[in-house]
C-alpha cells in the first residue's frame, strides 16, 4: 500500500474511525505457480531459533530489540508493530497480559483499549500507577481479527517473557488473565486459582505471582469484580512484606 494511504488510515484509526485490515502482510516468499520450478524458501516458522536469540539480550535494550526484528509468522506478519512495554523498567511488580488488542497495535503500548483503562483503575485503586509497574504481554503482536494467540504462537514467545521476568527481576508478578497464567505456569484453570499465590522461578529464586481475572473478562462479568478487589488487597498485602531489593 502507499506510504501515504497507510499513513491517512493510520490517522484515522487514532481518531477512532473504524477503518478495516488493509495492511498486506510482511514480504513472504510467492506461492509456487503450477509447473514452475520449486523455490527452496526459508522456514518461515522460526520456533526453535527464541531460545537462541534471547541467549545474545542481555539488556532490556537487546531484549526489546530482538523481539521486535523477530519473526514469528502471521501475528507478526499482520500486526502494525510489536507491543511489548509501558510502565518503569526498576519497577518491584510486573504485569503479564496475554496480547495486544486494536488499541495497542496502533499505540504500541500494553493495555492502553477498554481493558486497559480498567487495569489501570484496578492497579490505581491500590495506589499502583506505569511509575511503580512494568506491563507487558506473554504475546508481543496483536493476532488477526483480534482471535486468540494460538498455543504455538504462544510457546514460540515464552523464551522472551522469560528472558524479561529475568531481566526485569521483579519481587512480585501478577499474572492476568487465563493465557497468562497458563502460559507461565502450565496449569490451567484462573476460575479457581486466581488470588492464589504462586511462585515463579526466576534468576535462581522464587518470585511471588498473583493470577488474577483479565479486566476484559471482568468487563463481560462485572460481578466478579469484587474478587478482582480483594486480589488487589492481597497484592498491597504482599507488597509491603517483600523486601525491596531497588535500595
Ligand atoms: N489485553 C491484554 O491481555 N493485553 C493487552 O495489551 C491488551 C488487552
Amino acid at each position: 500500500m502507499d506510504k501515504a494511504l497507510r499513513s491517512v488510515l493510520h490517522w484515522w484509526e487514532i481518531m477512532g474511525v473504524d477503518v478495516p485490515e488493509v495492511r498486506p502482510a510482511r514480504q513472504r516468499p510467492a506461492a509456487k505457480k503450477q509447473g514452475q520450478q520449486a523455490v527452496k524458501t526459508p522456514d518461515p516458522l522460526p520456533a526453535a531459533r527464541a531460545p537462541e536469540i534471547v541467549k545474545s539480550a542481555s539488556t532490556l535494550e537487546e531484549l526489546h530489540a530482538r523481539i521486535r526484528d523477530f519473526d514469528a509468522g502471521e501475528i507478526s506478519d499482520h500486526a502494525r508493530q510489536a507491543v511489548i512495554y509501558r510502565g518503569n523498567p526498576a519497577a518491584r511488580i510486573m504485569i503479564i497480559g496475554e496480547a495486544p488488542g486494536r488499541d495497542e497495535d496502533i499505540q504500541g503500548r500494553p493495555f492502553v483499549g477498554r481493558s486497559g483503562q480498567l487495569l489501570d483503575r484496578i492497579l490505581g485503586s491500590i495506589g499502583l500507577s506505569e511509575d511503580t509497574v512494568y506491563i507487558t504481554n506473554v504475546v508481543f503482536w496483536r493476532p488477526p481479527n483480534n482471535r486468540n494467540p494460538n498455543p504455538g504462537e504462544i510457546t514460540e514467545c515464552l523464551p522472551f517473557t522469560q528472558r524479561h521476568i529475568e531481566i526485569i527481576n521483579p519481587d512480585i508478578i501478577v499474572l492476568v488473565g487465563a493465557v497468562s497464567f497458563s502460559a507461565l505456569t502450565g496449569r490451567t484453570g484462573i476460575m479457581k486459582n486466581r488470588g492464589g499465590w504462586i511462585t515463579l522461578p526466576a534468576n535462581g529464586r522464587d518470585i511471588p505471582a498473583l493470577p488474577i481475572y483479565h479486566p476484559a473478562f471482568l468487563l463481560r462479568q462485572p460481578a466478579l469484580k469484587k474478587d478482582t478487589w480483594r486480589d488487589m488487597l492481597s497484592l498491597k498485602a504482599r507488597i509491603g512484606t517483600v523486601p525491596d531489593r531497588t535500595g
